[in-house]
């Protein structure tokens, strides 16, 4: 995988040859953004399957519950990473009765296809969501929500990609998003490379563009959306939300139905990661930190945003819109039976 810490200094590549690497790279964001951990764990558990020297399934599976487990925890909020790993675990458990050898192949297939259907998911939620961007729009994009954070193609900033595609002239401000400049450092890459206009701003500068009037929409990813359409996202997301309802901007969320979860009714039942301090105080210029040494800090990792502040959900089955209670359940069932059947 692309080492994403790395970026834009230097584009690597990292080999990670068992299921605690995997972890590891989750953990250290060595890759990042909902679906990519998803599909990476799938891929880590199948890692496992495959090193795994077990000659019985039975053998096999505690194997891979153990990985699983390591897998699970290396990052709390976003759900895609549980719900690969579900995945994953249900359909070698649909299979225990085969040998150890065919029960391996079967978990690189389902990697893969966890793999090939997200990327299939984001060009859908593209298309589904360009109908949203009006040519010469302006709008503002919050962390980084491309093919970096995917698979490929990339959800929000997928939309843009197929606006884009369509003709469309577009114009993005990207915030940095502090601590981690996501945006200021994957996005910005991004973009360049799609020949999409932009311009980095400082996350505290969104609220003004927004009142100036300039501001067509905001486009962002999700972690994890509650039954009620409460949005877990990147830090700074429920700021830029207050700010777009308070000047009456559609808050657009763009995000695969296997970002929300059914079982948390609300935000506040989210688990958010707080991550270390060293990330928000390593900030330093002309070389010198920038806080003063001994300086405490704390980094919450994700934001919720209450569902009332959220215009639409883009998904793979449809642009939803509230009340999101059924919408959400409804479009989790059809995307079900759309994507484990085939
Ligand atoms: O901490 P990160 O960089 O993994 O956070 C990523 C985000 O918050 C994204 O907006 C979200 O995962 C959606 S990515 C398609």
């Amino acid at each position: 995988m692309i080492d994403q810490r790395r970026l834009p200094a230097e584009y690597s590549i990292v080999t990670l040859e068992s299921a605690a690497a995997v972890a590891e790279a989750i953990r250290e964001m060595v890759v990042r953004g909902a679906p990519a951990i998803g599909a990476s764990a799938a891929f880590g558990l199948a890692l496992a399957a495959a090193r795994s020297t077990a000659a019985s399934s039975a053998e096999l599976w505690k194997d891979l519950r153990a990985a699983e487990q390591m897998l699970r925890a290396s990052r709390p909020t976003a759900i895609n990473l549980g719900w690969a790993l579900d995945r994953m675990l249900d359909r070698a458990q649909a299979h225990t009765e085969q040998d150890p050898d065919a029960l391996r192949g079967l978990l690189v297939a389902e990697a893969q296809r966890i793999a090939d259907q997200d990327v299939a998911i984001n060009r859908r939620m593209g298309s589904h969501g360009a109908a949203l961007i009006q040519d010469g729009d302006t709008v503002i994009h919050h962390c980084n929500t491309g093919a970096l954070a995917t698979v490929d193609y990339g959800t929000a900033l997928g939309v843009l990609r197929t606006a884009q595609e369509d003709g469309k002239s577009i114009h993005v401000l990207v915030d940095e998003t502090r601590p981690r400049l996501q945006g200021a450092r994957l996005t910005a890459w991004e973009l360049d490379q799609y020949g999409i206009e932009h311009e980095i701003i400082a996350d505290n500068a969104a609220g003004s563009f927004l009142q100036a009037g300039q501001v067509a929409s905001v486009l962002v990813g999700a972690d994890r959306i509650a039954a009620n359409g409460d949005v877990a996202n990147k830090i700074g997301t429920y700021m830029l939300a207050l700010a777009a309802h308070d000047n009456r901007v559609p808050f657009y969320v763009v995000a695969p139905t296997s970002t929300i979860d059914l079982s948390v009714v609300n935000g506040e039942q989210i688990p958010i990661e707080e991550r270390p301090a060293a990330e928000v105080l390593n900030l330093q210029a002309d070389g010198e930190p920038i806080a003063p040494s001994g300086s405490r800090a704390r980094n919450p990792a994700f934001d919720i945003t209450q569902h009332r502040l959220v215009t639409a959900i883009v998904t793979e089955v449809g642009v939803l819109r509230p009340p999101y209670v059924f919408a959400l359940a409804e479009a989790v069932k059809s995307a079900r039976s759309q994507w484990t059947s085939s």
